[in-house]
């Protein structure tokens, strides 16, 4: 079942339910901020002090970064981590192919308005499927008569049941960048969280897993050869409005990306897509 919905402020956003799983997915952004299977919990955090309007973020669920990842490179006065999380997006398709499975089309597309922010014209489409596994893909096409190299994350916020509790098993031996002392390192082993952590990993394609005392989350990636893991810890949870303080035990994002050096160029008509595939084990 996929119902419409808009909230007392006008923020419009689409409930979906199966046999698998439930979600919700906001217009603004084609922000998926709810995936549940049938009888367990939340996959994703969403952070219950999260703002739902027009032209803020919503913090938790699977932000969209794009079409540059972080900072502009340039321009500090343009938002971060793009502008497609704050865009309106366009519902162009919905199917339920069977009683387990959901699949939603979302667009954004270049229009005046973008254009002051990124001088370029464009498609970009975003293919949720709901089922028993959680399907994300970010399709960019270049519809320009120039080439433009776009930065992008599936920025997943996963839930997690005490952040000491969790290991991140896949990036052991990969080379990262450490954006909080701005160096090089290598993973030493699978990544246990003590501390505010914020990396990204390069050179770096493999399954990676999520693991926690009551389940493992699987994050199967295409198209990505970088991933990003953030975890704000004590002081910097406190400093963001949108977060409760302690919000940082029980997140960890674990990011499907195109960063850094896996920054992807598109000739005119040329098109790339980003896709993860979530699944969770108990
Ligand atoms: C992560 C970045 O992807 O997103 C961090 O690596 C950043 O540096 C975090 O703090 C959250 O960003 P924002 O813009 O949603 O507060």
């Amino acid at each position: 079942m996929i119902t419409k919905k808009k909230a007392a402020n006008g923020f419009e956003y689409i409930e979906i339910e199966n046999n698998s799983a439930t979600a919700k997915v906001a217009l603004q952004g084609g922000h998926l901020f709810h995936y549940q299977q049938q009888g367990k919990k939340p996959l994703l955090w969403l952070s219950p002090k999260s703002h739902f309007e027009i032209g803020k973020a919503i913090r938790g669920g699977i932000p969209l970064c794009w079409p540059w990842f972080g900072k502009h490179r340039t321009d500090p006065t343009l938002p971060q981590h793009g502008f497609a999380r704050i865009s309106a997006f366009e519902l162009l398709e919905s199917n339920e192919p069977d009683e387990n499975t959901t699949e939603l089309v979302f667009k954004l597309q270049s229009s005046a308005e973008i254009l002051v922010l990124w001088p370029y014209q464009f498609q970009l489409f975003l293919r949720i499927t709901i089922g028993p596994t959680l399907t994300v893909a970010l399709t960019t096409r270049n519809c320009d008569t120039k080439s433009f190299t776009i930065t992008s994350a599936l920025h997943s916020y996963f839930a997690v049941s005490y952040i000491s509790y969790v290991s991140v098993q896949g990036l052991e031996k990969v080379e990262y960048w450490d954006s909080l002392t701005d160096d090089t390192k290598i993973q030493k082993g699978s990544i246990h969280i003590s501390e505010e952590v914020d990396r990204v990993y390069q050179k770096t394609t493999g399954p990676l897993l999520l693991l926690d005392s009551d389940r493992t989350i699987k994050i199967v990636r295409d198209g990505s050869c970088s991933a990003v893991v953030w975890n704000p810890w004590k002081d910097k949870s406190a400093k963001m409005a949108d977060m409760q303080d302690d919000a940082y035990k029980t997140m960890l994002c674990i990011e499907t990306a195109n960063a850094m050096g896996d920054a992807r160029k598109l000739a005119p008509g040329e098109e790339h897509t980003l896709k993860m595939t979530l699944s969770e084990y108990v």
